[in-house]
């Protein structure tokens, strides 16, 4: 299994190499010492995560070569875009054009977007997003694994099935052994090169325990890691960046400071936005997003989420549905539908042409089995799948009922590689160059 093609070094300038993937040229930062022209490397994120054996690489190209441009046709196919040709009310068939020539659209246009209802508009919309998501990242689709190593938490989040007030959920916290053998496991058998590492807040471990962690799958695996255990305080980002963790997944749930009260006791939405301006300037690539569909959320509360996560140099968008979960303040809200978020997917990608990865949440998968492809054919590209131990797994219940919550990672792969394939997408990561 591959989530990355190798690619060829062709120039190497400071800190950054020139890649060669069949013809296409991409950039990488680059931090290790051993890399020269004429190697063969796997670059996740933009950054160069490890050198592969020119004989490795070949052998893995050979396969890719063909199935490369073929996939890049059927993509190209799905995602064809013409307004010319639509009886579509006339001020929607203008503001799609606009979006899709990239033209800057207002406020306004974007809310009436986010507001459609009609299935067939909304459709236009979503071939719209796909048609942007084509044009500048092609049809790479990243791939990451994520691992749940605890579920202790100690924030009282009003949603979220973990928080610390929940007394019916059995806690969990994987062994340090545990964690290198599940991100063994990932990276070297199921072929991740990029890895989430994520629990409640205040997870048991101590940071230094963390960056032990972490040290120890890069020396043993090399990946790239991300981190995703809430507000570990500037430090703590500071050292587990040492450590080698280079993503920080880190979502401010919602833009709105008094909605973001309300929702997270004893919280403050400036301190979120810190962590993420002082993660982005340490050099952590940034993931962020919001809950959408929360209780008192407004279209313009929505639209703001997705603006903040571009101020915030997100480069990768995490929006998913809220879920009500039983045992929480918010058990009897009503829960939002899938095509809800998927239009949030599609009006992030008009919104961020160029620059963000947006991601198919599990969330969103839950509600709807088909959700996965429908995001991903209105903009997104990018997925998690979840790798955690299966008796573990159940346990992070942060909404219930969650997709893939009993499925072997095996299957989970297989059936995700299929279904991209089908969309003509290539699992890997290719930064816009
Ligand atoms: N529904 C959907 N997502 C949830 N999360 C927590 N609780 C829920 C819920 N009830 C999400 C939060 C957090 C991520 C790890 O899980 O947005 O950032």
């Amino acid at each position: 299994m591959c989530y990355a093609i190798p690619g060829k070094v062709e120039k190497i300038e400071d800190g950054t190499v020139v890649v060669d993937y069949f013809g296409e040229k991409r950039k990488a930062h680059n931090e290790l010492a051993e890399i020269s022209v004429g190697d063969y490397i796997y670059a996740q994120g933009g950054l160069v995560v490890n050198k592969i054996s020119s004989a490795e690489a070949q052998s893995i190209l050979a396969v890719w070569k063909e199935t490369f441009f073929q996939l890049q046709e059927v993509d190209l196919k799905l995602s064809r875009l013409n307004l010319g040709n639509q009886d579509a009310d006339q001020k929607l068939l203008e503001v799609l054009d606009k979006a899709s020539q990239s033209q800057k659209l207002s406020t306004e246009e974007l809310l009436y977007l986010l507001d459609l209802k009609d299935k067939k508009k909304v459709e236009l919309l979503f071939k719209t997003a796909n048609f942007l998501r084509q044009k500048y990242f092609k049809n790479s689709c990243c791939v990451h694994g994520i691992i749940e190593i605890s579920n202790y938490c100690r924030r009282s989040c009003q949603y979220c099935g973990i928080a610390s007030y929940n007394q019916e959920l059995k806690r969990y916290r994987m062994t340090k052994d545990e964690i290198l053998q599940a991100a063994k496991e990932a990276i070297q058998i199921h072929g991740f090169k990029s890895l989430v590492l994520q629990s409640g807040e205040d997870c048991g471990y101590s940071i230094d325990e963390l960056a032990d962690i972490i040290k120890q799958i890069k020396e043993k695996t090399p990946a790239l890691i991300l981190i995703s255990f809430g507000e570990i305080g500037i430090e703590g980002l500071e050292k587990l960046y040492q450590a080698g963790a280079r993503g920080l997944l880190l979502r401010f749930e919602s833009s709105n400071p008094v909605l973001y009260k309300k929702i997270h006791p004893g919280m403050d939405l400036t301190s979120r936005l810190d962590h993420l301006r002082k993660a982005y300037e340490m050099g952590y690539l940034i993931l962020t997003g919001g809950l959408v569909g929360l209780p008192g959320q407004s279209k313009e509360d929505i639209l703001n989420d997705i603006f903040l996560s571009k101020e915030q140099h997100a480069q990768m968008f995490s929006f998913g549905p809220f879920i009500p979960h039983p045992h929480t303040p918010l058990a009897k809200e009503d829960p939002v539908a899938a095509q809800e978020i998927i239009k949030v997917l599609a009006v992030a990608r008009i919104i961020d042409n160029t620059h963000a990865k947006i991601l198919v949440t599990t969330a969103l998968e839950t509600l709807n089995q088909e959700a996965l492809r429908g995001g991903l054919l209105a903009g997104a590209n990018s997925l998690m799948l979840n790798v955690t131990p299966l008796d573990y797994r159940m346990l992070y219940s942060i909404y219930p009922d969650r997709a893939h919550q009993s499925e072997g990672s095996i299957e989970q792969i297989e059936s995700t590689v299929a279904l991209l394939r089908s969309l003509g997408r290539a699992p890997t990561d290719l930064e816009a160059f």
